[in-house]
């Protein structure tokens, strides 16, 4: 069964707590929140305020995305958050291995993230230093954005690398997954699903996870 992160990103957020809520009461893993600074990325989004705001009434662990520069600087205040994952970008981090390390020290999971254009090659002197891979599936910045399809070739060549390294790392996708790339996802060998749109544009946001979960 496949594991989903619902993007807090599409959620209403003049209405946090009951869209945090409805997820409590779905079958979602974890709440994925997408940490943007205008510098990484070409969009702003939110930082600790509005985390915290989440974290007060979430029942399921925080799976934080940092598209920020110098993601060191905050993951002591994300422990104090209560962040269960914190992903940081390859192209973002010089000093990758301290930066999962002090994750790791903090008693966080700790999550490398890749660009479309990152290859999965670029992992393998880190991986052991992994608790997760995420591919991006789109270039970050935006939801709503369309899958690009030559991520499927990407998951099938990082399954390979774990399996080889003998990881447990899991692999989560973020970007344009719904039902049909969604099944493509797993079936090469994704872990976890981030999911936007497909989550809060649906009509019924519960059963659209439940149909996520079971693909
Ligand atoms: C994009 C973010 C994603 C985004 C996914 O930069 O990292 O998590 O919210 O949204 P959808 O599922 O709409 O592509
Ligand atoms: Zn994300």
């Amino acid at each position: 069964m496949a594991m989903v992160s619902p993007s807090m990103l599409s959620a209403d957020f003049g209405n946090l707590q009951r869209d945090t809520e409805m997820l409590n009461a779905s079958q979602c893993d974890w709440l994925h929140l997408d940490v943007m600074d205008g510098v990484f990325v070409p969009n702003l989004t939110f930082g600790f305020p509005m985390m915290e705001a989440v974290a007060r009434h979430a029942r399921k662990p925080l799976d934080v995305h940092l598209m920020i520069v110098q993601p060191e600087k905050f993951i002591e205040r994300l422990s104090d958050v209560g962040a269960y994952v914190v992903s940081v970008h390859y192209e973002a981090c010089p000093h990758l291995h301290r930066v999962l390390q002090t994750i790791r020290s903090k008693g966080m999971k700790a999550g490398v993230v890749l660009n479309p254009a990152t290859p999965v090659s670029v992992l393998e002197d880190i991986i052991e230093d992994v608790d997760l891979v995420m591919l991006m599936s789109v270039n970050p910045g935006y939801g709503g954005q369309k899958f690009i399809p030559h991520t499927v070739e990407k998951v099938k060549k990082l399954r390979k690398l774990l399996n080889e390294t003998g990881s447990r790392a899991l692999i989560e996708i973020d970007g344009g997954v719904n039902r049909s790339t969604g099944r493509m996802l797993i079936e090469a060998g994704a872990d976890v699903l981030v999911a936007g749109t497909a989550v809060f544009g649906a009509a019924n946001p519960v059963e659209e996870i439940a149909h996520l979960k079971n693909l």
